[in-house]
């Protein structure tokens, strides 16, 4: 895959159909804290307030042109909590690992470290935060937490 294929922007108000869509996905949904779908209006309103808010980012991941995955973060006073999911059909082609490093580089300014909570059952994803620097912070019988650190 050429460097070029994986490109990132900031989220616009005109995504909100698209990431609703994600959102309410199966694969998705499994993967979320609550493990259920949400409402348009829980969407609308949830996603209008991410976007006014200045602790939080919203990054859409492309390939090949293509919207396929998001990219979000939400800053506290100690951390920057992230998230990333693509959607079905685009895992494993190093579209998450370019996607997760130019948007850490970018929020970097912002972040000093970085948390990701992910299900213990999800070792797709826990090797993926390994393979890309994380170390494990935390783990319950539910959720691994993983960090970076970056200065
Ligand atoms: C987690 C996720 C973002 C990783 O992105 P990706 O583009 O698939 O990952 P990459 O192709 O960059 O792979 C990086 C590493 O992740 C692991 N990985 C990715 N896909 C994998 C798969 N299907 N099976 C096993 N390991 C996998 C591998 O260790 C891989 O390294 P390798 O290629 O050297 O084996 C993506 O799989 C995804 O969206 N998953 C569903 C949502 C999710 O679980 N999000 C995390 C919660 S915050």
């Amino acid at each position: 895959m050429a460097k070029e294929d994986v490109s990132v922007r900031h989220a616009v108000l005109g995504d909100i159909g698209t990431i609703f869509l994600w959102r309410n996905l199966q694969e998705i949904v499994q993967l979320s804290k609550s493990q259920r779908t949400v409402t348009w209006e829980e969407h609308s309103d949830w996603f209008g307030s991410a976007l006014k808010n200045s602790q939080h980012s919203i990054y859409i991941i492309a390939y090949q042109g293509k919207s396929v995955g998001l990219c979000r973060f939400e800053r506290n006073m100690k951390f920057c909590e992230l998230t990333i999911y693509l959607i079905p059909g685009e895992y494993h082609k190093g579209i998450g690992t370019k996607a997760i490093n130019v948007c850490m580089q970018n929020e970097s300014p912002n972040c000093s470290s970085f948390r990701a909570k992910v299900r213990r059952d999800n070792y797709r994803s826990r090797r993926f935060f390994e393979k890309n620097g994380f170390s494990l912070l935390e783990r319950n019988n539910e959720i691994f937490i993983y960090e970076k650190i970056t200065w």
